[in-house]
C-alpha cells in the first residue's frame, strides 16, 4: 500500500481506528477533542441505541471547545429544562449516508438527517443541512444560515465517517421566529393580520417565498386597501405545500403549484439568477423547522404571472400600478428581533441587521426554543 498520497490526519487515524478496533465508540473514545460528544451521546439512551446498530451515517462531530462555547450560552439552561432536546440536536448531527469530504464539491447538497422527531422538526424524511465546499473548506449550513467548518475530515468507523466540526448546528427555528430574526417583519405582520400563523408553522414540508420588507413597502399602495380575504390569497400564492424546493430543486422551467391554486414558475437566466415568476431569488435555502424559506425583492401577485424580462438584474414588481408608502407594512405589531440571520451563503449578499445592535439573546414570549438556538450560536462567532 502507498501511503504517501493519504494525507497525514487520515492517516494517523486510520492507525488508530485499526489499533482499537474500528467501532464508533472506540473511534470517539480515541479522538480527544470529542470527549463532550461521547459523554452526551452515552447519557441520550435512545440515540445510543440507535448509533450502536446504524451503517451509512456520517456524524458532524462538534468539538469538545464547539460545545464548551454551547455550555456557556443560554442554551445550557434549555437543554437542562427540555429533555428531549439534546437528542435532538444531537439526531441533527448524524446524517444519512456515508459522505466523505471530498464527496462534497462546490455544489450545495441538502442531506437528510436523522432528526425526524415532530416536536423539533417537520420535514418528512429528516430534517436536512445544506453541505458545501467553499474554497479549501467543507462547510455545513444549518438554521438562519449558521455556518460551521470541518476542521478534521474523514475519521472513519465501521457505521460509516466522522467530521469534526468547530460550532454546533444551529436547529432550524419555525417560519415565524426565522421571519422575524431575518428581519422579515412585514410578511410576518401578514402572516399575522391573516390569522395563518399556525398554516405556516406547523403545516410540515412547505417552500415559502419571502418578500423583504422593502418589496412590500414599494407597493404600499395596493394593500392599503385589500381585504383580509385578498391579502391571504396573495400570501398564499407565495407558499407551495407538500414540497420542500431547495435551489438544487429548482430547475429552469420549474413550476410550482401554490397553495392559493395558481403556479409560480422558476426562471434561471444565463448569468445563473434565480427568479419566480419576476421577483429575483436574492437570499436563498433558510432552512426552517418545516421546510425552506427563499427571500425574494417583489411581492408576487397571483394576477400577474410572467416572468423576468431577459437579462434583468433585479425583479420587477407584481403590482405595477403600486406606489410605495413611508411605513413598512404590517410591522405596527411585530416584536423586535434580538438577533440576526447570517449573511447569505456565500457571504456576497447584504447581511440583515439587528435593529437592538446586540447580539445577546433575550428569552421573551415571541422568541421560542428555536430562536435561543439561534441566539446562541451568536454568541459562539
Ligand atoms: C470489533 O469489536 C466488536 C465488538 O467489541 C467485535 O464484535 C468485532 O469482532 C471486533 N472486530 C475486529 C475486527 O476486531
Ligand atoms: C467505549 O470505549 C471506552 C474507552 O475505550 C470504554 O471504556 C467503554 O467501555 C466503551 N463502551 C462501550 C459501550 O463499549
Ligand atoms: C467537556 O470537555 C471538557 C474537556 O475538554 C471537560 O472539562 C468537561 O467536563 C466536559 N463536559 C462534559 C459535559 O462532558
Ligand atoms: C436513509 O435514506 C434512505 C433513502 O436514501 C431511506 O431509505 C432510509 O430509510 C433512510 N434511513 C433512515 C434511518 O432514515
Ligand atoms: C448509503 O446511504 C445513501 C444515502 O441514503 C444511499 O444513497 C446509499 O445507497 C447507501 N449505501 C449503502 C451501502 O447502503
Ligand atoms: C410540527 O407540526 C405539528 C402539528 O402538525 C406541531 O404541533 C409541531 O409544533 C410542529 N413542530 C415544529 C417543530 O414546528
Ligand atoms: C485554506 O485557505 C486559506 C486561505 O484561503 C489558508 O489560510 C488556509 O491555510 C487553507 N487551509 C488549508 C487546510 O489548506
Ligand atoms: C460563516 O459565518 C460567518 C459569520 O458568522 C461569516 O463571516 C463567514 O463568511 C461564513 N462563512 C461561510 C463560508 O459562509
Ligand atoms: C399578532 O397581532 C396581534 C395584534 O396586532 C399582536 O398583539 C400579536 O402580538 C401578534 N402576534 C405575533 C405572533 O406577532
Ligand atoms: C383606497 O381607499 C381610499 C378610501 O376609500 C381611496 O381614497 C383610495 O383611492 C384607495 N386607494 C387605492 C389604491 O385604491
Ligand atoms: C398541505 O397539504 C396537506 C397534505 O396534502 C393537507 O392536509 C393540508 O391541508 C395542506 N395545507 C394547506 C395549508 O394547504
Ligand atoms: C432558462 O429558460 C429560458 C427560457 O425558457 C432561457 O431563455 C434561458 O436561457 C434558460 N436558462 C438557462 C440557464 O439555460
Amino acid at each position: 500500500m502507498q501511503f504517501k498520497h493519504i494525507p497525514l490526519l487520515t492517516l494517523a487515524s486510520y492507525v488508530a481506528a485499526q489499533a482499537s478496533n474500528n467501532t464508533l465508540n472506540a473511534t470517539l473514545s480515541g479522538n480527544p477533542d470529542l470527549s463532550n460528544l461521547t459523554s452526551f451521546i452515552s447519557v441520550s439512551p435512545g440515540l445510543l441505541q440507535q448509533l450502536s446498530n446504524a451503517q451509512n451515517i456520517t456524524i458532524l462531530a462538534p468539538s469538545d471547545k464547539a460545545f464548551e462555547e454551547l455550555l456557556n450560552s443560554p442554551t445550557s439552561e434549555m437543554l437542562n429544562e427540555d429533555p428531549g432536546l439534546l437528542s435532538a440536536l444531537l439526531q441533527y448531527h448524524i446524517l444519512n449516508g456515508t459522505y466523505m469530504a471530498d464527496q462534497i464539491s462546490n455544489m450545495s447538497a441538502f442531506i437528510p438527517t436523522m432528526l425526524m422527531n415532530g416536536s423539533y422538526s417537520n420535514v418528512t424524511g429528516g430534517q436536512v443541512v445544506e453541505a458545501v465546499q467553499v474554497g479549501n473548506e467543507t462547510v455545513f449550513y444549518s438554521g438562519l444560515l449558521r455556518n460551521t467548518t470541518v476542521q478534521e475530515a474523514d475519521l472513519n468507523f465501521n457505521g460509516g465517517v466522522i467530521h469534526v466540526i468547530d460550532s454546533v448546528l444551529t436547529l432550524p427555528l419555525s417560519v415565524l421566529d426565522t421571519l422575524n430574526i431575518a428581519d422579515l417583519t412585514a410578511l410576518r405582520g401578514a402572516v399575522n393580520t391573516t390569522d395563518s400563523i399556525s398554516a405556516v408553522n406547523d403545516t410540515p414540508d412547505l417552500t415559502i417565498f419571502a418578500p423583504t420588507n422593502e418589496a412590500f413597502q414599494s407597493i404600499g399602495s395596493a394593500l392599503q386597501n385589500l381585504t383580509d380575504e385578498d391579502l391571504a390569497n396573495i400570501l398564499s400564492y407565495h407558499v407551495v405545500n407538500s414540497t420542500v424546493g431547495y435551489s438544487t430543486d429548482l430547475e429552469n422551467g420549474t413550476s410550482l403549484q401554490t397553495i392559493q391554486g395558481s403556479n409560480v414558475t422558476i426562471t434561471i437566466d444565463t448569468n445563473g439568477t434565480v427568479f419566480v415568476n419576476a421577483a429575483r431569488v436574492v437570499t436563498p435555502n433558510i432552512l426552517v423547522a418545516n421546510g425552506v424559506v427563499h427571500i425574494i425583492d417583489n411581492v408576487l401577485n397571483p394576477m400577474a404571472t410572467s416572468g423576468p424580462t431577459p437579462s434583468a438584474t433585479s425583479g420587477a414588481p407584481g403590482f405595477t400600478d403600486a406606489s410605495s408608502v413611508s411605513d413598512v407594512p404590517y410591522t405596527s405589531d411585530q416584536p423586535t428581533p434580538t438577533t440576526t440571520m447570517n449573511p447569505t451563503e456565500d457571504g456576497a449578499g447584504p447581511a440583515t441587521s439587528s435593529t437592538t445592535g446586540g447580539a445577546v439573546p433575550m428569552r421573551t414570549a415571541v422568541m421560542g426554543m428555536g430562536a435561543l438556538f439561534g441566539g446562541a450560536a451568536v454568541l459562539m462567532i
